[in-house]
C-alpha cells in the first residue's frame, strides 16, 4: 500500500510575481483556504498517512499553517467560535507532516530527490503543491488504485484541447485500456503537429524508488534545472511507466489566469455565497460589454 506522499513546494513562483516575492505561491488562498491545504487534504483523503513537504527559502508560513497556534486557539475558544476553532485545530492535525529544505531551487527532479531518505525503498505519491484537482474520487486515490493493478510508476494525465498542447508536458504511447496508456514518449510543450497526443501531465504521480537513480543520472536540462520529465525518460528505459487519464479537473494556480478561474469556479460551488456571486458575475458581465 502507498502511505507516503511528497509535496514539492520550494519553487520561486516567478510566474506569480510580485505576490510571490515574500510569500509562497502554495499559500495563495482559493477563497479562504491556502492552495497547499487542498493538496494535503487530497493526500489524506487518499489514505496517505505520511507527508513530506519540500520546502525552501521564504516558505516558513507553510509550516506555521499546519502547526498549532495556541494564541489563536485560546482566542477562538474564548469567543466560543466553534466552527473556526474546530477548523484551526483540524488543520494542525491533518496528517503527519515532515519538512525538508531544498536549499537551491534546482528544479522539480532535484526537489523530489530530496525525499529519497524519507521515502526509502517503497513507492510513493507526488502531488505538486501548486496544483489542485477537483474530483469525486481524490485523484491520488485514483492513481493508487491503478498502482494496485499495474505495480509501476504512474503519471496522471488529463485531456486538453489539441490547439492548447503547447502549454503542457504531453505524454504519448500505446493505449492499454480506456484510461491507461503505456508511456513511450514525453514531450515538454510541443507544437500541435509535434504532439504525440493531447494528454497533459497533470501534477500527480506514483513513483517507484527507481526514480531516484534516474534523477541521479539526469543532467540539468531546461532552465539549467533537473527536470522530472527528463528523469522520467530515463525511468521509462528501465521500468514500465503508464499514464492514467484522471477523472477530475486540474487547476494550476501558478499562473494568474488559472488562479482567477479557480477562484471563480470554487466560489460558484460554495453554498453560502454561490447565488449572490452568480448574480454579481452576471451583472459585471453585462456592464463590461
Ligand atoms: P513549477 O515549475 O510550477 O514552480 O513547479 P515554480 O518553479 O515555482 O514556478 P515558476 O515557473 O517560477 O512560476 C511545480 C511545483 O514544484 C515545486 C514548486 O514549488 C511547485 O509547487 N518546485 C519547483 C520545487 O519544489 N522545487 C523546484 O526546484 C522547482
Amino acid at each position: 500500500m502507498i502511505k507516503k506522499a511528497v509535496i514539492p513546494a520550494a519553487g520561486l513562483g516567478t510566474r506569480f510575481l510580485p505576490a510571490t516575492k515574500a510569500q509562497p505561491k502554495e499559500m495563495l488562498p482559493i477563497i479562504d483556504t491556502p492552495t497547499i491545504q487542498y493538496v494535503v487534504q487530497e493526500a489524506v483523503d487518499s489514505g496517505i498517512e505520511d507527508i513530506l513537504i519540500i520546502s525552501g527559502k521564504g516558505k516558513r508560513t507553510i509550516e506555521d499553517h499546519f502547526d498549532r497556534n495556541f494564541e489563536l486557539e485560546s482566542r477562538l475558544a474564548k469567543k466560543e467560535d466553534e466552527r473556526f476553532y474546530n477548523e484551526v485545530m483540524r488543520i494542525a492535525d491533518m496528517a503527519n507532516i515532515h519538512y525538508i529544505r531544498q536549499k537551491e531551487v534546482n528544479g522539480l527532479g532535484d526537489a523530489i530527490y530530496h525525499a529519497r531518505q524519507h521515502v526509502g525503498n517503497e513507492p510513493f505519491a507526488v502531488l505538486l503543491g501548486d496544483t489542485i484537482v477537483n474530483s469525486i474520487i481524490p485523484v491520488t486515490q485514483q492513481l493508487i488504485d491503478s498502482y494496485e493493478q499495474y505495480r509501476c510508476s504512474i503519471i496522471a494525465v488529463e485531456e486538453v484541447p489539441h490547439d492548447k498542447v503547447s502549454r503542457y508536458g504531453i505524454a504519448g504511447g500505446q493505449s492499454v485500456s480506456e484510461k491507461i496508456m503505456e508511456v513511450q514518449n514525453l514531450v515538454e510543450k510541443p507544437s500541435p503537429n509535434e504532439a504525440p497526443s493531447n494528454l497533459a501531465i497533470a501534477g500527480r504521480y506514483i513513483l517507484t524508488p527507481e526514480i531516484f537513480r534516474a534523477i541521479e543520472n539526469t543532467p540539468k536540462g531546461k532552465g539549467n534545472e533537473v527536470q522530472l520529465t527528463d528523469a522520467l525518460h530515463l525511468l521509462m528505459k528501465r521500468e514500465r511507466l503508464v499514464s492514467n487519464t484522471i477523472e477530475g479537473k486540474r487547476y494550476d494556480i501558478g499562473n494568474k489566469l488559472d488562479f482567477l478561474k479557480t477562484t471563480v469556479e470554487f466560489a460558484l460551488r460554495r453554498k453560502e455565497f454561490a447565488t449572490d456571486f452568480r448574480e454579481y458575475l452576471k451583472e459585471v458581465l453585462k456592464e463590461s460589454k
